[in-house]
């Protein structure tokens, strides 16, 4: 089997973060979710890896590089514009030859990996499997209706009165069948060859898709909101390990991992959280379900529920910064200039809250 990850895309929920970066490369806990999504793939036994990439394919092939770090092989498949997943599919058919594939969007994140799902479907004869998660307000996904039989008969993408609670998760398995239905279909009205309407055609063309429906969490990391909740997860499994400096003025209360060179100076870090490489903590405090990644300093400052990237600094802030997304090479500070105002350089799409 080989694996296929779409890592190119637009990622406009993710303004202004994806105008200068790869929403893929965000990190979760401190790790790129396509960095998760690799080994995941590679645990299941695969190796043989192909990633689309578009716009932002440079940063991608510089962050991930031949694969020889997690021992697989990677192959990157530029898409020329992001039209659509059943496209990335599509133009993938040099790659995957006749080989049966996983497809894994490169911004989702899923507890326990997809090992079980890979053994059930390299032992079935199914022609594709789709995995599911049942959801609380399935309109915002696709949605899959299944028979009594438990086959798959219908998809419809963001339905106003869904049939089922089962939203298609970002994990596809299929075998060459798939070419068929990607060469068949038309774009859809956004204009996109969309990858419900491939496995549609499949059903309709009579052949065999099954559901494997997914226990554990999966999270979209799309839009901030979900990347915070992905944080959130995955700081919760991960275990305490101190491997930076603390001083005998610091607290760390409950699971906290401080990375190698990182350094907590009179501060209080109340975990889940992680402090990465060479990061300064100083008289601060930081709370649970943060991660603040490499080179980054937070003085005299509290922050709670966010994600910081690397070299950006948060300083002298009088009030808690929380449920937050920082780029990189981003200063948040107080300003000591008079009068008191708030005094800002943000970019197009940016959001900020103030008191
Ligand atoms: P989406 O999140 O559905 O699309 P997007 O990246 O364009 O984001 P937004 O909706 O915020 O504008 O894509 C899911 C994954 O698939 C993501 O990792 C990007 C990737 N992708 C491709 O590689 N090629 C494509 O043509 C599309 C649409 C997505």
């Amino acid at each position: 089997m080989k694996g296929l990850v779409l890592s190119g895309g637009k990622g406009t929920r993710l303004r202004p973060i994806t105008y200068t970066s790869a929403k893929q490369l965000v990190p979760v806990a401190n790790k790129p979710v396509l960095f998760r999504v690799i080994e995941a793939i590679r645990d299941a036994g695969i190796t043989d890896i192909g990633i689309v990439i578009g716009d932002t394919g440079d940063e991608i092939r510089a962050a991930v590089g031949n694969g020889r770090r997690w021992g697989v092989q990677i192959t990157y498949i530029p898409q020329e514009t992001p039209a659509g997943l059943a496209h990335a599919v599509k133009i993938s058919r040099d790659f995957l030859g006749d080989e049966r594939f996983v497809m894994f969007l490169g911004d989702n994140c899923i507890q326990g990996g997809i090992s079980p799902l890979i053994e059930q479907f390299g032992r079935s004869d199914h022609n594709a499997q789709i995995v599911l998660k049942q959801v609380s307000d399935p309109r915002q996904f696709g949605v899959a209706e299944l028979d009594d039989d438990g086959r798959v008969i219908r998809l419809v993408e963001k339905p106003r009165e869904p049939r089922s609670d089962l939203a298609l998760v970002g994990i596809y398995l299929f075998d060459h069948r798939i070419f068929e239905a990607v060469n068949s279909i038309r774009p859809s009205a956004r204009g996109e060859l969309e990858i419900t309407d491939a496995i549609q055609w499949l059903v309709g063309a009579g052949y065999r898709v099954s559901p494997y429906i997914h226990e554990g969490w999966w999270i979209d990391t799309g839009k901030k909101d979900d990347l915070l909740e992905a944080n959130r997860l995955v700081l919760e499994e991960l275990p305490a390990a101190v491997q930076g400096y603390v001083d005998r003025d610091s607290q760390l209360i409950g699971k906290v991992i401080v990375e190698p060179g990182a350094e907590v100076i009179n501060s209080t870090i109340r975990g889940p959280a992680i402090i990465g490489e060479k990061t300064r903590i100083l008289n601060a405090y930081v709370g649970p379900f943060t991660s603040i990644y490499h080179d980054c300093l937070i003085e005299e400052s509290e922050i709670e529920h966010s994600i910081v990237l690397e070299h950006s600094s948060i300083r002298g802030l009088p009030h808690r910064l929380e449920d937050s997304l920082i780029g990189r090479n981003v200063e948040v500070s107080r300003s000591p200039f008079k009068p008191k105002a708030y005094r800002l350089m943000l970019g197009d799409n940016s959001t900020v809250g103030v008191l």
